[in-house]
């Protein structure tokens, strides 16, 4: 993602190789492109922000990141860190997917689970913060995370030859990539990098068990309530109240985009679709905005036609305990 270091904040790069993804082409769908973020170190696009904000932490000569995670934010500040030589603390739910405990322990994070969700894990970050003297890197509550992941929306512009898709349909939890894709098309319009146009509409895809942002969305609210219970397999989704939810409704109005919640089990019936028939073995995360693709195709909101542009977050080989779970897959004796 170095590639756009002009456009980065500036620091010597902590690097273990993230960016610059594949964006393959759909076999069936020949306008989508599937943006494929599990080849990220950590097997996923979490690598990006995690990779500008342990970059600048080391700047400007922090020695302990704190953060909660729904689990591959984890994994990828606990690589980071270590690759820094900084100490990173972690809250995570407990029944995360195991890789993601497994990755930040083996990293040498500072690891603890707790009985409840994201936001619990980030009360405990900030509760705890000023007297262990941990910085704290929480979605939306530094600078860097989202300047990381802008860079996804310099890399798709330019895989797609300088031009904007129609659509862009992005997983939401706490939404940075979304706000992060929006500001590099600003940026990349005020530098005359991509030529003027329409912007894409932004699809913020949300499980149907936790889907704050579509219920603001769909309520016109500027932002979200707390979503009670929020249950879904899709780990990176299950944020039940965005920081920067009034930003994602913003970007959303204003790109002429929508909010779509998927019930799991379309989310894992797309997942084993993609699996199949594209050879892609998709997170659950991804798997929502394939499902969503199908379904606003199913409601002609898009036509076959229109260039889209899916992104898949993660690896699926990061979730094979809860994605087995969800498909009752044992293996044999
Ligand atoms: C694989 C995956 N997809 C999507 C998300 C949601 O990302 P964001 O918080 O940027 O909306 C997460 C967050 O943990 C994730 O791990």
């Amino acid at each position: 993602m170095w590639r756009y270091k002009s456009v980065l904040p500036d620091g010597t790069p902590v690097s273990l190789g993230e960016g610059w993804t594949p964006m393959l082409r759909s076999r069936r769908h020949p306008h989508a492109y599937l943006k494929e973020e599990g080849a990220n170190p950590t097997g996923s696009f979490k690598a990006r922000g995690m990779a500008m904000a342990v970059t600048m932490a080391r700047h400007y000569g922090l020695k302990k990141l704190a953060a909660p995670s729904a689990g591959n934010a984890a994994g990828a500040l606990a690589a980071y860190a270590a690759a820094a030589g900084i100490e990173a603390h972690i809250f995570m739910p407990k029944d995360v997917p195991f890789a993601n405990y497994l990755e930040a322990v083996l990293y040498g994070a500072n690891v603890t689970l707790v009985d409840g969700l994201i936001s619990d894990c980030g009360r405990i970050v900030a509760e705890r913060k000023d007297k262990e003297g941990w910085f704290d890197v929480s979605t939306l509550k530094e600078p860097f995370r989202v300047e990381g992941k802008k860079t996804m929306g310099y890399e798709l512009v330019e895989q797609l030859g300088w031009g904007y898709p129609e659509a862009v349909f992005y997983p939401t939890g706490g939404g940075v990539g979304l706000i992060g894709m929006w500001k590099a098309f600003a940026e990349m319009e005020e530098l005359g990098w991509v030529k003027p146009g329409k912007r894409p509409r932004m699809i913020a895809v949300q499980s149907a068990g936790c889907a704050p942002v579509v219920k603001a969305f769909e309520q016109h609210a500027k932002v979200s309530e707390m979503w009670k219970d929020a249950a879904t397999f899709a780990a990176g989704l299950r944020v039940p109240k965005p920081y920067g939810d009034y930003i994602m409704m913003e970007i959303l109005q204003e790109s002429g985009g929508v909010a779509v919640a998927i019930p799991d089990e379309q989310i894992l019936a797309s997942l084993k679709d993609w699996a199949q028939n594209e050879g892609v073995f998709l997170c659950p995360e991804g798997a929502a905005a394939t499902a969503a693709y199908d379904h606003l195709l199913s409601t002609s909101y898009l036509k076959p036609e229109d260039r889209v542009v899916l992104f898949n977050t993660g690896s699926g080989l990061k979730y094979t305990d809860i994605t087995a779970e969800a498909a009752g897959i044992q293996r044999p004796g």
